[in-house]
């Protein structure tokens, strides 16, 4: 069965992808990662300075949902440098640099230092609190602000693509995805993390987590990025291409997400649970339900559900 898929002139010789912030700090993780199966890597988010993460302890997790409060650490722009320069080398697989900022003229800087590094595409994080916000609301909550960044990062991103991450926290992840789209985004990556969620000790009676909340992530959220992902292939027609992720640990997970709209799948949190191998199994398990199901070509799947609805309406 043919899992390629062609995104924007980028072929990935399958469609799932390390999603950002696990595993992607460094040019040997990612090669490891597609030495594991993946058909691309992306990058955990990169900021234009030093950015410092939260303190210990940041990750819980339970077999349906995982909570973290990283907190985005990066060693800033030079490091970047060194770690993608090492990479793209002799990339095996395709690399999506994600990039994230504060305020739209941090995300311009650091999407110039990016996009000189050539990777296939850029992911823009706009899931942190907008600093010039009054009430620091993300810019991936508000659509105009949503909209901003995508103009500014594409007036600097030359010919490298640009997926604009999108939240399941916004009102209505349609609206941003439009405003985002008539601002000039290449495509979308849904979802990021959900909530913020809170766990608490029962003996201590404090919250786990030294950040007290953490995004959601794991099996729990599937059903909310399957929802996301349809949302945004409706709102924008299926024009433009999505990287579906948000709970994907099977290979029928994918297939679903894909029914959903996703042309790529993200894979995060299943790695921790189901191995680093987690890509190769999800694609022998895809590959064996289109076998079943006589599918030759996992490019149909992309938008079934909404041919299907289309086709009974
Ligand atoms: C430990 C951890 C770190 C993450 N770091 C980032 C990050 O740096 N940038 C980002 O855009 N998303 C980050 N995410 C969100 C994931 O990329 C993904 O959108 C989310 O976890 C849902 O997918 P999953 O259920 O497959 O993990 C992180 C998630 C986890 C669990």
């Amino acid at each position: 069965m043919n899992l390629s898929q062609t995104i924007l002139g980028v072929t990935f010789e399958n469609p799932t992808v390390l999603a950002s912030g696990i595993w992607g700090i460094t040019a040997a993780s990612w090669r490891r990662v597609a030495e594991n199966g993946a058909g691309g890597v992306t990058t955990k988010s990169l900021w234009i300075r030093e950015h410092r993460g939260h303190q210990n302890p940041t990750v819980i997790s339970t077999e349906h949902w995982t909570l973290n409060a990283v907190g985005l650490p990066d060693a800033g722009p030079e490091k970047a440098r060194e770690e993608i320069g090492e990479y793209m080398k002799d990339k095996p697989v395709p690399l999506i640099a994600n990039i994230v900022a504060g305020a739209v003229d941090d995300f311009v800087a650091i999407a110039e230092e990016i996009v000189k590094l050539s990777p296939d595409f850029l992911e823009v994080n706009i899931s942190c609190p907008n600093v010039d916000d009054e009430f620091g609301k993300p810019f991936a909550c508000s659509a105009p602000d949503a909209a901003r960044v995508t103009k500014e990062v594409k007036a600097v991103s030359k010919s490298i693509p640009v997926f604009i991450k999108l939240s399941p926290n916004a009102l209505s992840i349609a609206d941003v995805a439009v405003a985002c789209a008539e601002a000039g985004a290449d495509g979308f990556t849904a979802i990021n993390t959900v909530g913020p969620g809170m766990a608490i000790d029962l003996r201590s009676r404090m919250p786990i987590l030294a950040n007290k909340v953490g995004g959601l992530s794991g099996p729990a959220i599937k059903p909310i990025s399957v929802r996301c992902i349809a949302d945004v292939y409706k709102a924008t027609e299926g024009k433009l291409p999505i990287i579906g992720t948000g709970g994907v640990y099977t290979g029928e997970d994918a297939l679903e997400l894909m029914l959903a709209g996703a042309s790529l799948i993200g894979i995060g949190t299943a790695i921790g649970d189901r191995g680093q191998d987690v890509f190769r199994k999800v694609c022998e398990e895809m590959n064996a339900w289109c076998e079943k199901e006589g599918i030759k070509n996992i490019a149909e799947m992309v938008g079934g559900m909404h041919k299907e609805l289309a086709s009974r309406s």
